[in-house]
Formats: C-alpha cells, structure tokens, sequence
C-alpha cells in the first residue's frame, strides 16, 4: 500500500485529481495519508478536509532559518509514517534531507515538457508566458521523480497539449491541466503504487509499456 503525503501551495487541482482517482479507483493500492501546505490560504487544504483528509500547514516563515524549517518539515512527514510524497503544485524548495531519506520516493507535477521551460524560476503562470513568448506550438506537464536539483529528476510520464493561437497563459494553463497534468499525476502513482515503475532504469521503463513495446 503507498501511503501518501501530498504537498500543495495553492489551488490544489492536482491533489483534487488524486482525490478523485483515488475514489474511483483509477488509483489502487494508495491513500493519502496528509496534506501539508506552506501557504495557510491553499484552497488544496479545504479540499483535503472535505475529503476527510488531514492536513498540516508548516511555513518557511514561522522558523528562524531554512535548516530549521527544512527539519520540522522531515520531522513532520515522518510522524505520519508515509512512504512517498506527492508535490501537487507545491511551491516549496525540497530539502536536500527529505530527497536523501526518501530516495526515488517524491514525485513532482510540472506544467511543461522537461526538459523545455523548467528549473529556476519557472513555475505556475510563468512557464505557459514563457511558452507563449517563444511561440510554440505544443506544451504539456512532466511527472518526474524527485532528486537534488530542480526538476531534474528521471521522467515518468509525460503528455503533450497544443497551444492555440491567441491563448493567454491563464487559458492555456487550463488546458494543460485539464488534458495534461490531472491525467499523468493519477496514472503515475497508479504506476507507481501497483509496482509498475523501475526508477532505478535511467531510461525508467514502464513494465507494462515496456512489455507492450516488446511484443510489437
Ligand atoms: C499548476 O499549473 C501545476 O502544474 C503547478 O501549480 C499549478 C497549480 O496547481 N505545479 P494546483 O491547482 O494547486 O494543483
């Protein structure tokens, strides 16, 4: 059984998209155990408590330093005794301690294909006006295992989404989660959660893709 914290920020329609996978059980094997959100206002935590999910709220802020913040926050997830850890439009640096005492068991949902408009400063609204400013004409989100740098971990999935001529970021950023990212996210911890993900393959290999490939 994975059991779950979730990481949220802000809107939390990803979290949202798990709730329901995991209701209808597009999700097995899996249950969120927490939601914990830096920011107190995250409409994610609203949702988790209707869900009778429950949530924790650990700010930056209310610490002296990172280190003590980065601390509390290892500290907080482990009392819940968890196994993986989800980041649902979570705006939080990662912790070099929460990545090395849960190696290949954090996951993050990025609004692009990586390695396109990803790393530094490239969050949110920001990457579809990235992406809008370049002119392209194909977007999407990136599920990715977590590791120490910024969106650099291997790749899980990924979906691609068209961008419309005239969109502006905010209709675009809708469309990428509506066709892109509440579809990957579910999948990839239904992968995950049913021992279908080889993480340590630098390519990782899907089991059930890869055995279909094979078969061609
Ligand atoms: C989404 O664009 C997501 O990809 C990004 O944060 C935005 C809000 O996500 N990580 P949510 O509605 O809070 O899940």
């Amino acid at each position: 059984m994975l059991k779950m914290a979730v990481l949220v920020s802000g809107g939390g329609t990803n979290l949202q998209a798990v709730i329901d996978a995991i209701a209808d059980e597009t999700i097995t094997n899996a249950r969120i155990g927490v939601v914990i959100s830096n920011n107190a206002n995250a409409f994610a935590l609203e949702r988790a408590k209707k869900a009778g999910i429950q949530t924790e709220v650990l700010s930056p802020k209310s610490f002296d330093n990172r280190e003590a913040f980065n601390y509390a926050l290892l500290d907080l997830i482990q009392s819940y005794e968890v196994n993986f850890i989800v980041l649902a439009g979570c705006l939080l640096t990662i912790p070099e301690i929460l990545v090395e005492n849960y190696p290949n068991r954090i996951i993050n949902i990025h609004p692009s294909l990586i390695p396109s408009f990803c790393g530094k400063g490239y969050y949110g609204l920001k990457v579809h006006e990235a992406v809008l400013a370049r002119g392209c004409k194909v977007t999407g989100a990136t599920v990715h295992f977590v590791d120490s740098g910024v969106d650099t971990g291997t790749i899980i999935l990924q979906k691609a989404v068209k961008v419309h001529y005239g969109d502006t970021p905010s209709e675009l950023q809708q469309r990428v989660m509506e066709q892109a990212e509440w579809e990957i996210l579910p999948r990839a911890i239904n992968l995950i959660a049913n021992d279908k993900i080889n993480a340590d393959d630098s390519y990782l290999r899907i089991r059930e893709q890869h055995t279909e490939e094979r078969t061609k």
